[in-house]
């Protein structure tokens, strides 16, 4: 019999190790290719029995007619995240999805928390008058995590993580989520309302998954609901946060700072150099331009356990789906 054989497309210098490993520890080839996976590219799969790929851009339903065309029924994401993925268009081409549901909820919490305290100890600040030698502290007294009530949206896997976290600091913790984990109400309260986090919280913190249902769901309105002085963290999806309403929150002061590591438009230049070219997003630009907000090029999961999890699990998923033709992974039912 052939030895199965997978494309692995998006990938980077640091994946290559993992997926070389799990190709000898599994028997199964796996070939590399830094393109992108996109209706253009999709006949370099051709002969192969499944697909492995992980990207912000959009996994469109064409991709998926022209893959299926070549016989392939087997993709797997290498990312928690599958809001890119067109899932109507996989269904349709009878193209099976896996993501990879936990690869290290720490990792983003850490980098999440991490941000929160650059935030509120004011960091961007003190950096600028440090480039200028003005190491005056005037201005820029902050607070501390212990005396803040820290507002959670989203109590999964990540959220879970960046709890406990937050309980290490002594702060109080109030949590929101469709679903309540009754194992996590030892450490925080849960609220009957998304409202009742924008009304109570000093720091609002995001870790829910990106849904139609929850397109916007800091918008004006939940920013003229919020506290004075709130700061925010995103690092779960960029379609969370209505980038205007936000930056009208901070210039009104409503709102004291952010920390973006997603960012609604952020397909076309997280992940990629635009060194010497000019940024056409004027939102990202001014993002960009602000000491009250801390871009980050969507990292939070950027460590070598999560890497490796990432590619070991999604390629565990692609054999289960080649071999069997299903997984407990699969996006859809
Ligand atoms: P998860 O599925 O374990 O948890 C998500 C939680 O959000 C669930 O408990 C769910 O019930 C809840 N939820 C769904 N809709 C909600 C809503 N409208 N309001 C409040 N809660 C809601 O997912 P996770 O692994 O914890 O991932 C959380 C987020 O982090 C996702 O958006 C994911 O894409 C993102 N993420 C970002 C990075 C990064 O590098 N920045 C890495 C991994 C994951
Ligand atoms: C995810 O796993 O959902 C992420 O956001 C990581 C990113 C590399 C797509």
């Amino acid at each position: 019999m052939n030895k199965m054989k997978f494309l692995a497309y998006n990938v980077r210098e640091d994946e290559r190790i993992y997926i070389q490993n799990w190709s000898n520890k599994n028997n199964v080839i796996v070939d590399m290719t830094e393109e992108a996976i996109t209706p253009e590219t999709a006949d370099l799969a051709k002969g192969y029995n499944g697909i492995c790929a992980l990207q912000t851009s959009e996994y469109k339903s064409d991709m998926f007619k022209k893959i299926a065309n070549s016989g392939i029924q087997s993709f797997a994401v290498r990312s928690v995240g599958f809001d890119s993925v067109d899932i109507e268009g996989a269904k349709k081409n009878k193209v099976k999805v896996t993501n990879v549901p936990g690869y290290s909820p720490s990792a983003i919490a850490e980098f999440s928390v991490g941000k929160a305290l650059e935030l509120i100890r004011r960091v961007p600040y003190f950096e600028q008058r440090m480039e200028e030698q003005d190491f005056r502290w005037n201005g820029y007294i902050s607070k501390e995590l212990k005396h803040m009530t820290i507002g959670v949206i989203g109590t999964g896997r990540i959220g879970h993580s960046a709890a406990t976290i937050y309980q290490g600091f002594g702060s109080k913790i109030l949590a929101y989520d469709v679903y309540r984990n009754p194992e996590l109400e030892k450490i925080v309260t849960y609220v009957d309302s998304i409202e009742d986090i924008f009304k109570e919280a000093d720091l609002i913190t995001l870790h829910a998954p990106a849904l139609e249902s929850n397109y916007h769901m800091i918008d004006k309105k939940a920013v003229d609901l919020m506290k004075q002085g709130v700061y925010l963290v995103n690092t779960a999806r960029g379609s969370l946060i209505e980038t205007e309403a936000l930056l009208a929150g901070l210039n009104s002061g409503k709102i004291a700072g952010a920390a973006l590591d997603t960012y609604e438009g952020e397909a076309e230049y997280f992940s990629h150099s635009w060194v010497n070219k000019q940024i056409k997003d004027p939102i990202l630009t001014e993002l960009l331009s602000r000491k009250d907000i801390i871009v980050t090029p969507h990292i939070a999961f950027y460590t070598e356990q999560a890497v490796e999890n990432m590619v070991d699990i999604s390629l565990d998923s692609l054999k289960e789906l080649v071999e069997t033709g299903s997984s407990k992974n699969e996006i859809y039912s």
